[in-house]
């Protein structure tokens, strides 16, 4: 694990995308969110390759894209909410950064999703959204910070990460 890097990963809805987005600036460093790599290197969009594809190749598309931000540092990467379930790109994360968590229930991301516009896939139905949210929780909980990220405002949960770099030991 190397401490220049953060990898944010957590269900659809958690706020991966938003928070990455404030914490960039806040540490000065750069953001990456890996749907958007992909759709980059697919010159297609999430919903598009899952369209034409499925989610297999959806999958790998992930992965590559995980593995060309590898050398970048000083980065704030967004994840998908489904990378950090595949084992292998779960191992990459952990040694690469440090992974957090953003922890919020399967009654907010209903909530927050309820008025999607097709952009997820894998939202389109509540209950394979919920097996998905179930299923996936032993994952998520391999990260290695774990963040309540139902109550807080995203300028909190910026803090508080900010706050466990500055509290880090110097490695
Ligand atoms: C997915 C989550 C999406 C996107 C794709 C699959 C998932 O990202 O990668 O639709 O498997 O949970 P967000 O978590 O940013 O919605």
């Amino acid at each position: 694990m190397r401490d220049d890097k953060i990898y944010l990963v957590g269900f659809m809805g958690a706020g991966k995308t938003t928070l990455a987005k404030a914490l960039g600036p806040r540490l000065q460093w750069r953001v990456e969110d890996l749907d958007a790599v992909i759709e980059r290197r697919e010159e297609m969009s999430v919903a598009d390759l899952f369209a034409t594809s499925g989610e297999s190749r959806f999958r790998s598309a992930e992965q590559a894209a995980l593995r060309a931000l590898l050398p970048m540092r000083q980065v704030v990467v967004a994840t998908g909410g489904g990378a950090f379930a595949s084992a292998q790109s779960r191992v990459l994360i952990n040694r690469d950064g440090v992974s957090f968590w953003l922890d919020v229930s399967l009654q907010l991301v209903g909530a927050r999703l309820s008025s999607e516009d097709g952009r997820r896939p894998l939202a389109a139905d509540p209950a394979t959204m919920e097996r998905l949210f179930r299923a996936r929780q032993s994952a998520y909980r391999q990260a290695h910070v774990r963040l309540d990220a139902e109550h807080a405002t995203t300028d909190e949960l910026v803090e508080r990460i900010v706050d466990r770099f500055e509290r880090r030991p110097a490695s």
